[in-house]
């Protein structure tokens, strides 16, 4: 009896071992970068604040030519800006629903990197 006890303490044991690697959500693998400071949107500037988020998280994929961002290319600052006014770049950023969860194969972007390019798009998307 005694050993039964132990054997079936052994089998639970294991099991919960098991499933505790099991879960995988991506959120919980790749969770969101956390923000530093506080996200101040008030005078965003397309070269000071969008493009360098662009190239740290976008350009690997997105410039002219390249067709691991599916052709779309977010270099040409014409093209950025039909993205842009179009309410695509920023619904991919913020994975809202009906866009492509951007970037492909990362954790997204920061919310105050996602504010910065709402903002800027809402703006009308200058070249400033
Ligand atoms: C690893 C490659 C990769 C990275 C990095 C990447 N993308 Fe994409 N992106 C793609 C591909 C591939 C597509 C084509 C859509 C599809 O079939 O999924 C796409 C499509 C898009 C589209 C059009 C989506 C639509 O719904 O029509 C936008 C806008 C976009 N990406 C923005 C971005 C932005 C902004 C970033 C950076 C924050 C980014 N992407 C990072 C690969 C990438």
């Amino acid at each position: 009896m005694r050993y039964l006890l132990l054997l079936s303490a052994l089998f639970f044991s294991v099991l919960s071992a098991l499933s505790g690697c099991s879960y995988d959500n991506e959120e919980d693998l790749f969770p969101p970068k956390p923000n530093i400071g506080p996200c101040d949107t008030t005078a965003v500037l397309f070269s000071a604040n969008v493009l360098p988020i662009l190239q740290a998280n976008c350009y690997r994929c997105h410039t002219r030519g390249n067709s691991l961002g599916g052709n779309i290319d977010l270099e040409t600052f014409a093209s950025l800006q039909r993205n842009a006014l179009s309410g695509t770049l920023a619904g991919t950023v913020a994975h809202r629903n009906g866009f492509n969860p951007m970037p492909v194969g990362a954790p997204r972007i920061n919310a105050c990197d996602v504010a910065i390019i709402r903002t800027w798009a809402r703006n009308g998307a200058q070249n400033n």
